[in-house]
Parts: structure tokens; sequence; C-alpha cells
């Protein structure tokens, strides 16, 4: 079995939480050595930078600040959690990475995606992942979805306004072609049920080759 990283994307409301959720079920039932950890997170230091960079209240945060921030925390979460599980042999499942900062940084907030992409190759060095799934949803399917769910939670960027979250999605497509042989695309229109069994199987393809 091979240990690779694996990261799942996609814009706010894309069912990814549900998606990630039921994978690691079936993962652990397929008997699987992995571990499933987030951004922005993963780690004690990168979890406080989170509620930072979340928080209801820091509206005022500039938008390179807000990049910056995220790029410490995940160069902390690469440092404290995800190289040390890969050199242990363990599948790293991770929900979101990189591709969110550019996407939600680069094209959401402006910055550029080149720009974010310099930051964050600065922060996580060779640890990039070996395969990026994402749930592909439009933006406006997207935050109904998140209307309609009452009971999640918001944060500050689930209240930016449909234009940021259509930057994002757009975004999201311009990565996907910078790395199309890192990116496997799903229709998010799929169950997470569905959406959970495609990914299985192809992380049990990439790990016995
Ligand atoms: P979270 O509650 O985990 O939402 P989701 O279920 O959509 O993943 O919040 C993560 C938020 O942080 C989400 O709105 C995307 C944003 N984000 C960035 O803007 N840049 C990043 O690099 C990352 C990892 C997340």
């Amino acid at each position: 079995m091979k240990a690779i990283f694996i990261t799942l994307e996609g814009p706010d409301g894309s069912g990814k939480t549900s998606t990630i959720n039921l994978l690691q079920e079936k993962m652990m039932q397929a008997g699987l050595d992995f571990i499933k950890t987030r951004e922005p997170g993963g780690s004690p230091i990168s979890e406080k930078v989170r509620e930072v960079v979340l928080g209801i209240g820091n509206e005022i945060m500039d938008p390179k600040t807000e990049a910056l921030l995220i790029a410490g925390a995940r160069r902390q979460h690469v440092v404290e959690t995800i190289r040390p599980a890969l050199l242990n042999g363990q599948i790293v499942l991770c929900d979101r990475f990189i591709d969110s900062s550019l996407a939600y940084q680069g094209a959401g907030r402006e910055i550029g995606i080149e720009a974010v992409l310099d930051i964050n190759l600065f922060a996580v060095e060779e640890t990039i992942p070996d395969v990026t799934y994402y749930l592909d949803v439009p933006a406006a399917v997207g935050l109904e979805r998140i209307a309609a769910n009452q009971k999640r939670e918001v944060n500050r960027l689930d209240k930016e306004n449909i234009t940021f979250h259509q930057k994002v999605v757009q975004g999201y497509k311009q990565i996907i072609k910078m790395f199309p042989e890192r990116f496997v695309c799903i229709q998010a229109t799929r169950s997470p049920n569905e959406i959970a069994d495609i990914i299985l199987e192809d992380i049990l393809k990439r790990i016995k080759d």
C-alpha cells in the first residue's frame, strides 16, 4: 500500500463535509491506514489560526493578511501532521488544502492565483497532494444549499456575497487547468454517498499501483 496525500476541494455548499465523513467511514471499513485532517487547521497551532481567520468579527482583515495567516497555518499543519503521517506510511485525507487558498484568496479576494501560489509553495515545499478530488457545483447552487442547511455553522467567508463565490468557482476552474494531472472532477449533483464510493474506488486503484 502506498502512503498518498489526498485532498478534497470544492466551493461552499458542494456537499464536501457529508462526502468526506462518508468517505472516512468507507475507508475505515476497507481497512485503510489513514488520517483525516482539515484546513485551515489540522494541528493545535493551526486550529488557533483558523479561529482568527474564520471568526465572525474579523471583517476588517486585509486579504493579504488572510492569505499569509492561512499559509502560515498550512506550514505548521504540513510539518506537524501531514509529513509525519506520510513518513509513517499512512494515507492523508485532507479537507481543503493549497487549492482553497488559490481559489478563495487568489481568485475570490483577487490577490492573484500566481502570487498566492508563490507564498504557498514557500510554505509547503514539496508537500503537494498526489490527487485532489474536486466537487463541482455551480456557485449559486452551493449558496442555496448553505442557506437551506440551517444547522451548518456560518463562518466569515460564507457571509461573502454571490459574486465572491462566483469568483471562487471561476478560480477553481483555472486551477484545474493549471494542474490537470492532479485533479479528479466529480459532479456534485450526485449524492454524497455515490461520490464517496467513486472516490474510494479511485483511491484503492492508486494505492495498489
Ligand atoms: P469550513 O467551515 O471548513 O467550510 P467548508 O465546509 O466549506 O470546508 O470553512 C472553511 C472556509 O475557509 C471556507 O469558506 C473556505 C475558506 N478557506 C479559504 O478561504 N482559504 C483556504 O486556504 C482554506 C483552506 C479555506
